[in-house]
């Protein structure tokens, strides 16, 4: 007799006896208030049924016991590879689905389990421990003079769009070492990826074209990056391909996320806007708090159980996603955490746990806050532009739209030549 399969394109909620209509974890009403959705979930148990985008199910953990769990004591149970997924095998999620350009397989270590990702994370982490932490910092305040540059004698700018989310990206182009013609095509490539009214399959082929041509360039003329690092490692064409495409993809959205989300609370919270300013308080108290208070990836890590599980007193069934709610999990109030002692505590999940836990959470930590600090430091008198600050809508993520803000314009330079 075979295990019964679920009707992937149904709500798991069907089989588990648990709530016959479960939340949407989308949608801009959700994004406004994503613990008010976390509070009910809680109510329904350490981890429920949910809904993760239009037509597309699962189930979202929302204790902190529950999530490190299952991040780390579980990988015999629950699986990383997507081939898990019913309704993807079915062809059952909407070709325009986020849900699908954020959970869908490729061929890199995010993906994989077993001694494959224990092959392929051990080159990225052997390269990433080789980054100069102090030439990074340089690097990281060479980007941010350049983009302040652009807007500094104005008065006046977006800190997301014209600095919280180019800084990552460029910061990513020169640790892999790469050239500014390819890193440019790098660049638009993934921005395509992300705009979905644009060709996807024609994006993809271009970032792979210009990963390839990275990793050819650096076959032939290897220099000390993290790029010539990881074919030191012994990495193929195909899996150098993606292997870039997975760490630049990781690092840049939630690094411009948590650069941000800290800004925005540096300059509205009086304790930060009152110390922080004045050099009182350091800029990593305020990167401690928005780690557990606003993580940069709020919901992720997607695993699938490998036949019907009892998990937390729950039957999960089968074929469809779990995601970890890394918010959640931060403010699970059985934690019992005083709101003013996040500082110095990295008890948070922010960065993940467990075997797939993010490798890289120092790195980004220095390029959040040499950015953040870079920033105090050029816009003197930096506040808020409007009381109407809009978050991204999305599962996945947490960030806003834009951060308007007004500060004391820099002189113009002065004219040379006469
Ligand atoms: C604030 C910034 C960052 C946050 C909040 C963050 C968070 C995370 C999280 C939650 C995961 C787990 C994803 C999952 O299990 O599905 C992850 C994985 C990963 N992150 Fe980060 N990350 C950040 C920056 C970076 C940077 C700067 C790099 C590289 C330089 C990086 C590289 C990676 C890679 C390669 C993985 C996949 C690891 C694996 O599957 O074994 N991340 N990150």
């Amino acid at each position: 007799m075979t295990t019964p399969q679920p009707a992937a394109s149904r709500c798991p909620a069907h089989a588990a006896a648990r709530p016959s209509h479960p939340l949407p974890i989308y949608g801009p009403e959700f994004s406004a208030d994503p613990h008010a959705t976390y509070t009910l979930l809680r109510a329904q148990g350490p981890i429920t049924p949910v809904e993760i985008a239009p037509g597309v199910w699962g189930y979202l953990t929302t204790t902190y016991r529950s999530a490190l769990y299952l991040l780390r004591n579980t990988p015999n149970r629950f699986a990383k590879n997507p081939r898990h997924w019913q309704a993807l095998v079915n062809g059952q999620v909407p070709p325009d689905s986020p849900a699908l350009f954020m959970m869908q397989p490729r061929d890199n270590a995010l993906w994989m389990d077993g001694a494959e990702h224990a092959r392929l994370r051990h080159a990225i982490t052997g390269s990433l421990v080789r980054v100069d932490t102090h030439a990074l910092a340089a690097t990281v305040t060479k980007i941010a003079d350049q983009l302040i540059g652009t807007f500094a004698s104005a008065g006046v700018c977006d800190l997301v769009g014209q600095y919280a989310d180019p800084l990552p990206m460029l910061t990513m182009i020169e640790v892999f070492g790469s050239p500014p013609d390819i890193g440019q095509r790098i660049a638009i490539a993934i921005a395509r990826l992300f705009d979905t009214d644009q060709d996807a399959a024609a994006a993809n082929i271009d970032l792979e074209a210009a990963c390839l041509a990275l990793t050819h360039l650096k076959r032939n003329a290897p220099q000390p990056d993290v790029t010539s690092w990881l074919i030191e490692a012994g990495l193929t064409d195909e899996e150098m391909v993606q292997t870039i495409l997975l760490v630049i993809g990781a690092a840049t959205t939630p690094s411009s996320n948590l650069i941000m989300n800290s800004l925005q609370r540096i300059i509205t919270d009086l304790r930060f806007a009152g110390s922080v300013h004045a050099g009182v308080q350091p800029v990593s108290d305020a990167l401690d708090e928005v780690l557990w208070t606003d993580p940069p990836v709020s919901n992720y890590s997607p695993l699938y159980a490998l036949g019907q599980q009892t998990f937390e007193g729950l039957v999960l069934q089968p074929g469809y996603p779990i995601l970890v709610s890394f918010a959640a999990a931060n403010g699970d109030p059985t934690l019992g955490i005083d709101p003013g002692s996040y500082a110095g505590n990295r008890g948070h999940l922010a960065f993940s746990a467990g075997v797939h836990a993010c490798p890289a959470p120092d790195l980004a930590r220095i390029i959040a806050e040499t950015a953040i600090e870079r920033a105090l430091d050029r816009l003197p008198h930096l506040a808020l532009a409007t009381d109407q600050l809009v978050r991204r809508p999305g599962t996945f993520h947490s960030g806003f739209t834009a951060l308007p803000v007004r500060f004391q314009p820099a002189a113009a330079p002065a004219p040379t030549g006469r």
